[in-house]
């Protein structure tokens, strides 16, 4: 159930400044009352077609029951997995390649490494081939045409100079799990961030009058 409650004098300037069209952020804390802020805009649109898009599932589902019948509510890779190509998102039922497998097979053993209590630390393959898989995952999620070094997640307690150096060897790695992962003729499972990144670059326009973009 949806209660009914007076809009703050916040909520209602970022109703007014909704209705005046353009981009617009709202910036606040959890329980701040953002979602709720969106729900208000969106009833004061109902003339409109609205789309309303979360990240994570139970968000869009719980927006599903909250909002007008003129929004449509859904998650960001539902909207990119309905307009990608059946052979690329097909692959998510793959089998997957374990990280020791894939650190394997782009030729990386052990990498031992200074940690910033001055002693080595050796880097495992396993964990190698998790930060390939994560780096693509975070370049899949950025605003960034290609894959650069600074995606490539490095435990905090590596020191400095050695997760650079760390991130210049592996970056390349990003890259060709990259151009692995949208060939047609690929063979693994491909993580849900792939086709959200294909669509995204695709230059998608969401069909709707206005977008409402919750968790951003
Ligand atoms: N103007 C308001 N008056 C009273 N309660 C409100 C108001 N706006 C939001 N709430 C309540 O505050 C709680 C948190 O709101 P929510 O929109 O989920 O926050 P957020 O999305 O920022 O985490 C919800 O229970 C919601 O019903
Ligand atoms: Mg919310």
């Amino acid at each position: 159930m949806v209660k009914a409650y007076k809009p703050t004098a916040e909520q209602k300037a970022v109703i007014e400044a909704a209705k005046g069209g353009g981009d617009l952020k709202v910036k606040a804390y959890a329980g701040a009352g953002k979602t709720s802020t969106l729900r208000l805009v969106a009833q004061q649109l109902t003339g409109q077609r609205g789309s309303y898009l979360a990240f994570n599932k139970e968000i869009a589902d719980s927006a599903r029951r909250g909002f007008p019948a003129n929004v449509s509510a859904r998650t960001v890779h539902s909207l990119a997995y309905a307009s990608a190509p059946t052979w690329l998102t097909a692959r998510i039922n793959l089998p997957s390649e374990p990280p020791h497998e894939l650190a394997a097979r782009y030729g990386f053993g052990p990498i031992e490494v200074p940690t910033i209590s001055g002693k080595n630390a050796e880097v495992a393959p396993f964990e190698v081939g998790r930060m390939i898989a994560d780096g693509l995952g975070r370049f899949c999620r950025s605003a960034d045409d290609t894959p650069q070094p600074f995606h490539i997640p490095v435990d905090e307690k590596i020191r400095d100079d050695a997760a650079d150096w760390l991130r210049e060897q592996l970056a390349p790695s990003i890259g060709r799990l990259w151009a692995e992962s949208v060939n047609p003729r690929g063979l693994k499972a491909i993580q849900p961030d792939v086709y959200l990144k294909v669509w995204a670059q695709s230059n998608p326009r969401i069909n709707a009058d206005f977008i409402l973009f919750d968790e951003a």
